[in-house]
């Protein structure tokens, strides 16, 4: 069978679906009845779930399309600038250990050792089962970094942001939030019961005509930014959004996942890139698990800020304490950041070098700023897929990001710049990525027809 064959097999039904589905419309399954005295059976199945129905309508389309699922893949063993995966060794650009200190030997002996002293869990929330020197000690060096008062951390950075919005806004708030905030930050939102309000990535004036349009009436309100954001690579611009937060009365949220560590001479994140001091932004947030190679979240702010948080968010309160050799890890990656600047001064020429040889191959990188996370835009889900597909059978990990990650029309393949790749890895991941990507639209454009 010819390959366009095999790729046209789907039935027009099937395939109208999924294209529906790749454009982000959720496709629906069958109407049931409405509801009677008896509820229907098809209520009592999740497989009649729309969310499922596009799970299974996406991976039929992978597999029309001859294309293995691109997520959740095992590697063999620990990923930096190479990974391997079923005995097969690939360039990585697909985990965010951007300072390279995930599995760092000295990292490794204090892990190892305060796991022997404290045992591998928190056992339950600090709340009850109390807390082990790293906790707080990790918590005072994060603050320390941003010269705020105080700082708590969570055991997810996804809970973090849900829990901390949720709990310091509610109905007779508002939210200003960039479109480009992380799934985290939006849902916060929603479940804080706040009226909200988005504007387009960085785009001030827009944030500007929303502020004097809503602002005065509501009680509360915050604005919601990432430092550099995690699906564009493009830095927020925070000084002038300070001076919004202050000429409108709002508070300030800024969400430092990919930002801490790899913005600023030292790697200390937004603050030292734009040099402002800490208490221009109200809540700094963070994520342990990228340059500080653990698990976790952080919230750096005021004491009575922290002391909220300490006593009422429920992805704290209600949820075990962050295992403290985790901490330990975290805390230790902290200190190898400030003794060894050179890996921050690898790290930003690694970056600026793939997005000059990306740029020069022709390839749409966006607005990426050549920090850490460089975009390659593709378009439509599909080809980003194919394209994705092929760089891994060429041996390059990098994850296409495809709806609802990122609007339809802007999926993308992001590749991660880690201080551990060589010039001669970027350089390779870019020459194949510009050779493989006319196929790759080709390739999509016979499906879609
Ligand atoms: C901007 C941003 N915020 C929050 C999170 C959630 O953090 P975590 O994965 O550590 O739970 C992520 C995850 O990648 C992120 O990119």
């Amino acid at each position: 069978m010819s390959e366009k064959k095999r790729i046209l097999g789907m039935s027009a039904a099937d395939k109208a679906r999924l294209l529906q589905s790749m454009k982000g419309e959720v496709v629906q399954a069958p109407p049931s009845r409405a509801l009677t005295r008896v509820v229907s059976p098809d209520l009592l199945r999740f497989d009649t779930l729309p969310a499922y129905t596009q799970i299974a309508v996406q991976k039929a389309v992978g597999e029309k399309l001859g294309v293995p699922d691109p997520y959740y893949v095992c590697h063999d063993s620990l990923s930096q600038a190479e990974a391997r995966i079923a005995g097969k060794r690939y360039l990585n650009f697909s985990c965010y250990d951007y300072l390279g200190l995930n599995g760092d030997s000295r990292i490794l002996a204090r892990v190892a050792e305060a796991a022997t002293r404290y045992g591998f869990s928190a056992s339950a929330s600090r709340l009850t089962a109390g807390e082990r020197p790293p906790h707080r000690a990790l918590e005072t060096r994060i603050a320390s970094l941003y010269g705020t008062e105080d700082c708590l951390t969570f055991v997810s950075g996804h809970a973090t942001n849900m829990s901390t919005i949720a709990t310091l806004f509610g109905p007779q708030d508002v939210i200003f939030h960039d479109k480009a905030s992380h799934n985290s930050l939006i849902i916060g939102a929603k479940l804080s019961g706040a009226a909200r309000f988005s504007f387009s990535n960085n785009d001030i004036a827009a944030l500007r005509t929303l502020l004097e349009q809503h602002r005065h009436s509501f009680q509360r309100a915050l604005i919601v930014t990432e430092g550099l954001f995690g699906m564009d690579g493009v830095i927020c611009r925070l000084p002038e959004l300070v001076a919004l937060k202050k000429e409108f009365g709002c508070f300030l949220m800024v969400d430092e996942a990919h930002s801490m560590g790899t913005l600023g001479e030292k790697g200390l994140g937004v603050r030292e890139h734009f040099q402002l001091s800490a208490d221009a932004v109200d809540i700094w947030m963070g994520t342990l698990s990228k340059t500080f190679c653990g698990c976790g979240g952080f919230i750096a702010g005021s004491s009575v800020l922290v002391e909220i948080l300490k006593y009422h968010a429920p992805g704290f309160v209600y949820s075990v304490g962050m295992p403290p050799m985790m901490a330990e890890a975290s805390l230790a990656a902290i200190d190898y950041m400030l003794s060894e600047p050179w890996r921050v001064a690898q790290l930003h020429a690694n970056s600026q070098t793939m997005l000059r040889l990306a740029r020069e191959a022709g390839l749409d990188t966006g607005r990426a700023d050549g920090y850490a996370v460089i975009p390659v835009m593709v378009g439509d889900s599909v080809t980003a897929v194919i394209l994705a597909n092929k760089l891994r059978e060429a041996g390059i990990l990098v994850l296409p990001i495809i709806y609802p990650g990122v609007e339809e029309g802007r999926a993308r393949l992001r590749f991660f710049v880690s201080q551990t790749h060589s010039v001669e890895q970027i350089s390779a991941a870019v020459e194949k990525t510009a050779e493989l990507l006319p196929l790759a639209r080709a390739e999509a454009q016979n499906f879609v027809q």
